[in-house]
């Protein structure tokens, strides 16, 4: 069966172990040249996120916090009782795609209401302290200042690379006259997981999101850190924001690419960027799946060489289909036809086989190029005997199998390791006010 034509193609996402290492090794070389150069020409950035320690524990008061970047946007109030126990409240705003590639000020405009139109559903009276989580890669200049690189994801207002984020939040604040925070801490969703985390686990040292994106920070000795030029005086580690979903921008990765890859960038928002992502997170694994199933009906071995106007749709077959469609130790045909059904497909049995194995092939080859970055991290942390890998996001959370092949893969290229890898309950609310309360400790 070697001359299954299904099989030979979709073999194209199989990854080895000695792939996986391969990759790993290349990753640990970019990530010395992005803590090397500040000059942002290294594909990985390792952005330094200006916090310097863990979580003592001791953090204590009222928080709000806001979640920008993720499949959701939501703002939140978060408490951090006089015994440390943390309780929070939290409301989804809608973010429609039409806001998300406006003009900053229509979007922070959106951010800055929906602040305010909770603080009053909550009857918040005070000016509090603010923790923004907010997803993308910022070169920040302290734990309450950075500046937008660029959008990713499928975000793109325009106006905003290049300005503080804060102060754009401050201004939309400012332009309808409200005073209900003060910002105080900016943080990237991953260092929202280590932090959320790590305030309840001892050895926390990474922080990694499969969702929308994918994305890892993690904790490395100012030592290491060339371009870190004014770190604070005491100050002996201090969180990297790693930027991983750009890994492979620069080429590094073209020998594990497939067709589809190719095919999937070409009608990507952010062309060319974003590789390594767009390879794993869950905003382009549908599509991928959508893609290998195009290519299967073009050389005419699924739904008998037939596609439909739907499923011709570009970004049409969403993630969680694919989640769906692996749950269970064999395919369940009447999940599967159900789903194809709504592309006016309809399904033998073999071709519902077909269809999962395609989702197999794409989300397995996710779970262990994750792992490769994982096994990156923690080596050059110097850490396999001891590492716990905090993680969040839809994709890890939702998909059926992921997690089981992230910890096969681990033992498989690490034999006796000792890396953890723990779901961390919302990062943005919890990391972003245990960071904000970190930040005011004197
Ligand atoms: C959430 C975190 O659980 O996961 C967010 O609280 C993060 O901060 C998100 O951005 C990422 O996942 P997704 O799937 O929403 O992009
Ligand atoms: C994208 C963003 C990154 C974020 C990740 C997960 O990769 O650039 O900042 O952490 O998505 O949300």
């Amino acid at each position: 069966s070697e001359q299954n034509p299904a099989k030979v193609f979709l073999n194209t996402f199989n990854l080895t172990p000695a792939d996986l290492l391969q990759i790993s090794d290349l990753f640990i070389k970019e990530m010395e040249e992005g803590l090397s150069k500040d000059d942002h020409n290294s594909p990985v950035k390792m952005l330094v996120a200006y916090v310097h320690g863990l979580p003592t524990g001791k953090e204590r008061g009222r928080y709000l916090a806001l979640d920008l970047g993720g499949s959701n946007f939501r703002v939140l109030l978060i408490t951090i009782e006089e015994n440390g126990s943390i309780t929070q409240l939290s409301e989804k705003f809608a973010l429609y795609d039409d806001i998300m590639r406006t003009t900053q000020e229509v979007l922070f405009d959106k951010v800055a209401e929906s602040v305010i139109s909770f603080g009053e559903k909550y009857g918040i009276k005070e000016t509090l302290p603010l923790g923004f989580t907010f997803s993308f890669p910022v070169q920040q200049h302290s734990i309450n200042k950075g500046t937008l690189i660029r959008w990713t994801k499928g975000f793109s207002a325009e106006g905003a690379v290049g300005r503080d984020i804060m102060e754009m939040l401050q201004e939309a604040l400012d332009r309808k006259g409200s005073k209900i925070a003060y910002l105080s801490a900016l943080v990237n969703d991953t260092t929202g997981t280590l932090m959320a985390k790590a305030i309840e686990e001892k050895e926390c040292f990474v922080g990694l999101i499969l969702g929308t994106g994918t994305n890892a920070c993690y904790l490395e000795k100012i030592s290491n850190i060339p371009k870190y030029k004014s770190p604070p005086p005491n100050a002996t580690h201090v969180l990297i924001n790693t930027e991983w979903g750009a890994f492979g921008e620069n080429g590094a990765l073209d020998k594990f690419l497939t067709e589809m890859d190719a095919e999937l960038d070409k009608a990507a928002l952010h062309k060319k960027q974003q590789i390594f992502e767009k390879m794993i997170s869950g905003k382009y694994m549908g599509e991928l799946v959508r893609l290998c199933c195009q290519k299967m009906i073009s050389i005419g071995i699924l739904f008998k060489g037939q596609s439909t106007p739907k499923f011709d749709k570009i970004e049409s077959f969403e993630s969680s289909f694919v989640s769906q469609i692996e749950e269970g130790d064999k395919p369940d045909i009447k999940i599967i036809t159900g789903i194809l059904n709504q592309f006016d497909i309809t399904p033998s049995e073999q071709d519902c086989q077909l269809v999962r194995d395609a989702c197999v092939a794409v989300s397995t080859r996710a779970a262990r190029l994750s792992v490769a970055g994982i096994i990156a991290l923690v080596k050059k942390m110097n850490r396999i005997e001891g590492c716990t890998v905090a993680i969040d996001g839809t994709l890890f959370k939702k998909h059926p199998k992921l997690s089981g092949i992230m910890r096969q893969t681990l033992d498989e290229v690490l034999p006796g390791n000792k890396i953890r890898i723990v779901e961390s309950e919302d990062g943005s609310g919890r990391g972003a006010a245990i960071t904000a309360a970190l930040a005011s400790l004197p």
